[in-house]
């Protein structure tokens, strides 16, 4: 049994979550006929924070230490300063458990369109580096309330933390098998010190792997070719601000925020792996229904491929083509569906 630590957070994530785990819950017992996860919420997140002054306990990574993987909604909260909300809780897990990668699928499903013109076979993945360069954390404030007040943010770039993210998007870039092909996202022609080295460590390591065809671009110049010619891309590897922007967009030209999922992991499997759509807690459509559940469901979809049960991911990911195909779908996809009527299809859709 797989023990699965539940956080759906703030906002849409306490919307979205539980869908994930009722698939989960239809799809174990529809393939397996037994009980593969068990599951333990946590109400940690800004309305816990409101009430405790901390968004999750003191202990709470000795908590979630225990457990096979971690399933979260979103963290956010139109109250709450968000670099409190995020320093609480999602980045500490994705820094303490060192979870240096983060997989983003951009994949545009059948039956939807592309807000792109003419553009039909989208499916490529952004390997983002998920522990160091940007979000490193390092820095502080100086003379805070003068005329000199001064703030230090650093990116932190280690030939270690570039070296195995990069192996790892060319591992994944073979295994994956489909276009061969990994490009390097940097701007090392401005910021010449950790870019730079980021780009010797894309040389070095593509030098293992003959058989992958490389490319690097600026991020300014990959933006436009992701607009221009977005079928081109396989794997994408790029640092941590970076993978994060180019998520969304990814995201963007293949049907939205509410299909987007994505997973931190620490492929040594010594301390849990989180899973977690690319989308934040959205207090725009927030407590109206209507949030898309696709990016949560594929979320718990790929966490049980990480756990041991490829199968459950495939089946699930035929439900949500299936739902989509029978037009069962939210207001950001073009349809009229509630959050609960998609659930409730792609449960329906679950078999062997
Ligand atoms: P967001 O992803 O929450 O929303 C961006 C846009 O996409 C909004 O218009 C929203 O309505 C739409 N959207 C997002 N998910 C959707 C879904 N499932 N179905 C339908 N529409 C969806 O980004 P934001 O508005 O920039 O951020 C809101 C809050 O979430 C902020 O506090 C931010 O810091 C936080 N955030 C958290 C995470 C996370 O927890 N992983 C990720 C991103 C943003
Ligand atoms: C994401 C989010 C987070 C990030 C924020 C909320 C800190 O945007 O997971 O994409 O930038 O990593
Ligand atoms: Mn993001």
């Amino acid at each position: 049994m797989k023990k699965i630590a539940v956080i759906p957070g703030d906002g849409i994530g306490n919307e979205v979550t539980g869908g994930a785990v009722t698939i989960l819950q239809k799809a174990q017992l529809e393939l397996y006929n037994t009980i593969l996860f068990d599951f333990k919420y946590f109400d940690w997140g800004s309305e816990y924070y409101l009430t405790h002054g901390l968004m999750m306990p003191e202990d709470a990574i000795n908590q979630l230490e225990f457990f096979d993987s971690i399933l979260l909604g979103a963290i956010g909260h139109p109250d709450v300063p968000d670099h409190v909300t995020l320093n609480g809780l999602l980045l500490p897990i994705r820094r303490i458990f060192d979870q240096y990668v983060s997989v983003r699928p951009s994949y545009l499903w059948k039956n939807t369109t592309s807000v792109l013109r003419d553009v039909k076979d989208l499916d490529f993945v952004i390997i983002r580096e998920n522990s160091e360069g940007e979000y490193a954390n390092i820095g502080g404030f100086l003379h805070l309330n003068n005329e000199n007040s001064t703030s230090i943010q650093t990116a932190v770039f280690t030939k270690n933390g570039c070296m195995r993210i990069i192996d790892y998007a060319f591992q994944y870039a073979v295994e994956r098998n489909k276009k061969l092909k990994v490009t390097s996202i940097t701007k090392s022609n401005a910021q010449a010190y950790g870019m730079v080295m980021w780009d010797n460590c894309f040389n070095e390591v593509s030098k293992k792997y003959p058989q992958i065809e490389t490319e690097s671009l600026l991020v300014d110049a990959a933006c436009m070719d992701l607009v221009r010619r977005p079928e081109s891309f396989d794997v994408i590897v790029a640092s941590n601000l970076f993978g994060d922007i180019l998520s969304d967009l990814g995201a963007g030209i293949t049907g939205g925020m509410g299909v987007a999922p994505s997973s931190n992991i620490n492929p040594y499997k010594k301390v849990p792996s989180m899973f977690e759509p690319v989308h934040g807690s959205a207090p725009d459509i927030s407590g109206k229904g209507i949030a898309n559940p696709i990016a949560s469901i594929l979320s718990g979809a790929m966490m049980a491929a990480y756990l041991g049960y490829a199968e459950l991911e495939m089946v699930i990911r035929k439900a949500v083509q299936q739902s989509i195909e029978n037009n069962i779908t939210t207001q950001d996809m073009g349809g009229k569906h509630s959050t609960e009527e998609v659930i409730i299809s792609v449960e329906y859709n679950i078999t062997k």
